[in-house]
C-alpha cells in the first residue's frame, strides 16, 4: 500500500464540487485516510509550493491557494501516487484525458481543481506537513 497527498484547491470549494471529486476519489479505488477542511495563509502556501518559488506563476498561485477554504487529504491504494495523477489528468484542464478530475472540473490551469504529490519524495514532505500519524486512520 502506498499513501499520497491531495488537495481540493479553492476554486472546487468556491464552486460546491468536493463531492463530485471525493466521488471520483472513491470510486477509483482509493480509501481517503485523513480528510480536513483548512484555509491557508499566504506563508503557509508559500511554504508547501516551496520548490516553485522561482517560477513566474508563484506569487498569483500562493494567492489563489490562500483565497479559499481547501480540502486536504491522504488517499491510500497501491500505486496510490502515479494512480492519482492519472486520476487527476493534465496540469491544464485543456490537454487533460477524458474522465479526469481535471477535464471534468478544472477551470484553467491555475485552478485546475486539484493537487498531487509528484513523487514519494514529494509525499513524505507534504503528507506530515498537514497531517500527524494520529490523524491518519
Ligand atoms: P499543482 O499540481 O498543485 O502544482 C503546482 C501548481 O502550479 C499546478 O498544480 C498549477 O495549478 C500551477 N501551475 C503550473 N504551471 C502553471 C502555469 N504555467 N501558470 C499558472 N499556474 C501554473
Amino acid at each position: 500500500m502506498e499513501r499520497t497527498f491531495a488537495i481540493i484547491k479553492p476554486d472546487a470549494v468556491e464552486r460546491n464540487v468536493t463531492g463530485k471529486v471525493i466521488a471520483m476519489i472513491e470510486e477509483g479505488g482509493f480509501k481517503i485516510v485523513g480528510m480536513k477542511k483548512i484555509l491557508l495563509s499566504k506563508s503557509q502556501v508559500e511554504g508547501f509550493y516551496y520548490v516553485h518559488k522561482e517560477r513566474p506563476f508563484f506569487g498569483d498561485l500562493c494567492a489563489f491557494m490562500s483565497r479559499g477554504p481547501v480540502i486536504t487529504l491522504v488517499l491510500e491504494k497501491e500505486n496510490a501516487i502515479a494512480d492519482w495523477r492519472t486520476l487527476m489528468g493534465a496540469t491544464n484542464p485543456a490537454n487533460a484525458a477524458e474522465g479526469t478530475i481535471r477535464k471534468s472540473l478544472g477551470v484553467s490551469i491555475e485552478e485546475n481543481t486539484v493537487h498531487g504529490s509528484d513523487s514519494p519524495e514529494s509525499a513524505s514532505f507534504e503528507i506530515p506537513y498537514f497531517f500527524n500519524q494520529l490523524e491518519l486512520v
